[in-house]
């Protein structure tokens, strides 16, 4: 939101400019890109990644009717996997687009030996309590261009005037004062020359997440270790379920399943199996504009228009792989499966 936000302020970008994105998302995605009155455009994503491709970016612009309209693309590395990303910045780059990458999901991935979060404009991290990197909820806007981080600053704490990295007030020494000549009673705190919101982090969320970040090689590692023990175990039923894809350089949010043989077993019949068992499970967010009831209003546009994704919002769901699950709790979750398996 405060990254499109800063976006839009610096390039001058106007309301209803269109961003590329994934229908199969987390919504905060979408929801920023509508709250920051730009358009959202759907293309369809890849199976095994899930995310959006360069390949489906570049057809949908080389068959727009205006390409003008057009100003960012926004891939989501969904459940650690990468997007084709150092594609997508070339076909960006041929249209003058920027690119915001949405890691929320991704901490840690790498991609061709780069971590995701660095190849666009600008990245998004989540730091919600379900992901690799926690701190209950907030998150953090990643930019190497400094009008970016700049603008983004001052947005996240209602506009206001200061922008320095680090606050000199205390010392009488404020380079503000001198930007409002005349006016030395002025307080930058107070005077806002945006019109932002308030996204401050708080230092208690902030000390959580930097004792994470000092655990976090050892999370990312033992949730990777997980997704390949469930992998070595389960795939027995690969008839049944598409198992997530293996690969040491990506980071795992979760371990994804996408059913291949809905009559035999749908997701709400497995779901409740699993939970009854208890182990938890959530569907693979859905297809935004096909799927999700606060976007109805673009089903009818993009009806049958993203095969991929609708597949996957109705038949993909998803359970833990998180780094305090035990050999025993592993082992569980395994047994879970065979008992389900043997009652359909
Ligand atoms: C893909 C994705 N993008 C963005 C976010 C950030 O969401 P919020 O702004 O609600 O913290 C999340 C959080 O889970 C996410 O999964």
């Amino acid at each position: 939101m405060v990254g499109l936000q800063a976006l839009k302020i610096m390039k001058n970008l106007p309301n209803g400019a269109k961003v590329i994105t994934t229908p199969l998302t987390y919504i905060a995605t979408s929801s920023s890109i509508s709250w920051a009155n730009l358009e959202p455009i759907y293309v369809d994503v890849d199976p095994q990644t899930f995310s959006i491709t360069a390949e489906n970016v570049k057809k949908h612009l080389k068959q727009a009717k205006n390409v003008k309209e057009y100003a960012v693309v926004l891939p989501v590395h969904l459940m650690g996997y990468a997007a084709d990303i150092d594609a997508i910045v070339e076909v960006a780059k041929e249209y003058g687009l920027s690119v915001f990458e949405d890691s929320a999901q991704a901490h840690g991935t790498i991609y061709k030996g780069k971590k995701l979060g660095s190849w666009g404009d600008l990245a998004d991290f989540s730091f919600y309590i379900a992901h690799n990197i926690q701190a209950g909820e907030m998150g953090a806007l990643v930019s190497d261009n400094p009008e970016i981080a700049r603008l983004a600053k001052k947005l996240k704490a209602q506009g206001r005037a200061c922008d320095c990295v680090v606050c000199t007030r205390a010392q009488n020494k404020c380079p503000k004062i001198e930007t409002y000549e005349g006016d030395d009673d002025f307080d930058p705190r107070f005077t806002h020359d945006l019109i932002g919101f308030n996204f401050k982090a708080m230092e208690f969320q902030a000390a959580l997440g930097l004792t994470q970040l000092h655990k976090a090689d050892w999370i990312l590692a033992k949730r990777r270790e997980n997704v390949k023990y469930l992998n070595s175990k389960l795939k027995k039923y690969t008839e049944v379920f598409k198992l997530p894809v293996f690969d040491e350089a990506v980071s795992y949010l979760a371990y994804p399943i996408v059913i291949k043989k809905p009559e035999l077993i749908s997701r709400k019949r497995l779901r409740k199996m699993l939970e009854d068992w208890g182990v938890e499970t959530r569907p693979l967010f859905g297809s935004i504009p096909t799927q999700q009831p606060a976007y109805a209003f673009l089903k009818e546009e993009y009806q049958g228009k993203l095969p991929n994704a609708d597949h996957i919002g109705l038949n993909g769901f998803y359970i833990g792989c998180h780094q305090y699950l035990s050999q025993e709790d592993l082992e569980y979750i395994v047994k879970t499966f065979d008992e389900v398996m043997r009652e359909i």
